[in-house]
């Protein structure tokens, strides 16, 4: 058992929240996993799990049959507190910025305050804009007066502790990178920064690096804006190259042959929940300074419509066109369809009836009730169109003989 075996309450049991309860169960502490949702709750107490993470269903049986992880629907009394509940964007219409939705945060918060004792730690992981974890202090102020302790001559401060960990996992790799991944630790002070550093230490591996709060909120979205604003250039050279006539794949190699070059590969757009989200966070915190990361954001939701487009242009010259699209999911290689670009490009000509859609996901059987999914044979026989847009293993060996009376748009580079 774990010398220092503490009373955890996670709040929120989704693809973070519920790896992080279940790895500290295994540890040896005891944790108690919140859910606003009934059915997940008796999910993970049944010790099977809800989401899909390689592995994850193991580690959940063995934490809950071990007596270690419970999951319950309101919090209880604990020794720490977890916060890892959603932070989307909300948009007021079209025209509007993307601004944070703290929604989350508060009910979360709001909670856990009756529990609160001296001396707690409370841990935010959530993806979160500058300022949030002082938010939470605020919140946690009105509502526990009693956890706020005056100093003659300095600020008022709580008595529990408060950080903010952001969470960096890779779906797919959670349970490695959880254990292996370096922490930024950012405390609202030191001893906060340090009692989390602690906790960490019970089940991390990586390297612990302590800051204050509002330094790890921006570490967190200015990692994802980076990769954004780094696609967003690939994805801008793609439609410079189409316009000029120019391999846009044969071109970022070259240019990657300088020493100090490292150009990304473009694609369709930029999907899944973390990278096409996070930079809205500094867009809206800062609108006036921001400007490449919004310009970025706006490259990168541009390119599935500018996909389209050069579908539209080449159906026009078939009378009943078969589209053929290959890849729905965000990436190569994997079943989510979150926030997936070629989902939404998909999507987008089913609906615009230019022909017939042929949708091709070889990790995926079926999507809801949206459309069928068809076998990478039948759409390499029926359709005049091929539009790659996922760069899946699958599609890459296909024999080159097969495409010769179609017409091609490879969005992923996949035929170079
Ligand atoms: N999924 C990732 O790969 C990933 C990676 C890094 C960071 N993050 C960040 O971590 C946070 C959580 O993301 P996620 O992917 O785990 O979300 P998720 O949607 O998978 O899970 C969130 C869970 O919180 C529950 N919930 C919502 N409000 C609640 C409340 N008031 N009390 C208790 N439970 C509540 C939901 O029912 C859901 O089960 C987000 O800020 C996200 O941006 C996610």
């Amino acid at each position: 058992m774990n010398k220092q075996r503490q009373k955890i309450v996670v709040v929120g049991l989704g693809y973070i929240g519920l790896p992080t309860a279940s790895i500290l169960a295994t540890r040896g502490h005891s944790v108690v996993g919140v859910d606003v949702k009934e059915s997940t709750v008796a999910t993970i107490n049944s010790g099977k799990i809800h989401i899909v993470e390689p592995d994850l269903d193991v580690l959940v049986r063995s934490a809950v049959n071990s007596g270690n992880l419970k999951a319950v629907l309101v919090p209880e009394e604990g020794d720490t507190f977890i916060l890892a509940v959603p932070t989307p964007f909300t948009q007021k219409s079209c025209a509007d910025d993307k601004i944070p939705d703290l929604s989350f945060i508060d009910s979360a918060t709001r909670s856990i305050a009756p529990h609160l004792r001296e001396g707690n730690l409370i841990i935010l992981e959530s993806t979160s804009p500058v300022g949030t974890t002082e938010h939470i202090a605020e919140l946690l102020a009105e509502l526990r007066p009693d956890l706020v302790q005056s100093r003659a001559g300095s600020r008022s401060q709580l008595s529990v502790h408060l950080a903010h960990c952001p969470e960096r996992v890779l779906p797919g790799h959670i349970l490695r990178e959880l254990v292996d991944n370096d922490r930024i630790i950012g405390g609202l002070n030191r001893a906060s920064a340090e009692k989390a550093r602690d906790l960490y230490k019970s089940f991390c591996n990586g390297g612990m690096h302590l800051t204050d709060a509002r330094t790890a909120e921006l570490a967190k979205l200015v990692e994802n804006s980076s990769r954004d604003v780094n696609i967003a250039f690939a994805n801008e050279l793609s439609m410079i190259c189409d316009r000029l006539g120019i391999n846009v794949w044969e071109l970022i190699e070259l240019a990657n042959r300088h020493p100090r070059v490292n150009i990304l590969q473009p694609g369709p757009g930029v999907g899944g929940h973390c990278i096409a989200v996070d930079p809205w966070f500094i867009v809206a915190a800062a609108p006036k300074e921001a400007r490449l990361i919004r310009a970025a954001r706006e490259v990168n939701d541009s390119k599935p419509h500018w996909v389209l487009e050069r579908v539209r242009s080449k159906a026009e010259r078939f009378k009943n066109p078969v589209i053929g699209c290959l890849g729905l999911a965000f990436k190569a290689n994997i079943d989510d369809l979150r926030e997936s670009p070629a989902l939404e490009i998909t999507r987008e000509l089913i609906r615009s009836g230019i022909g017939r859609v042929m949708a091709c996901e070889p990790n995926v059987e079926e999507v809801r009730d949206d459309f069928p999914i068809y076998d990478l044979s039948q759409v390499l026989r029926d359709a005049d169109i091929l539009l790659v847009l996922v760069d899946h293993e699958e599609f890459k060996g296909i024999d080159r003989e097969l495409l010769k009376e179609k017409v091609v748009i490879d969005t992923r580079g996949v035929w170079r």
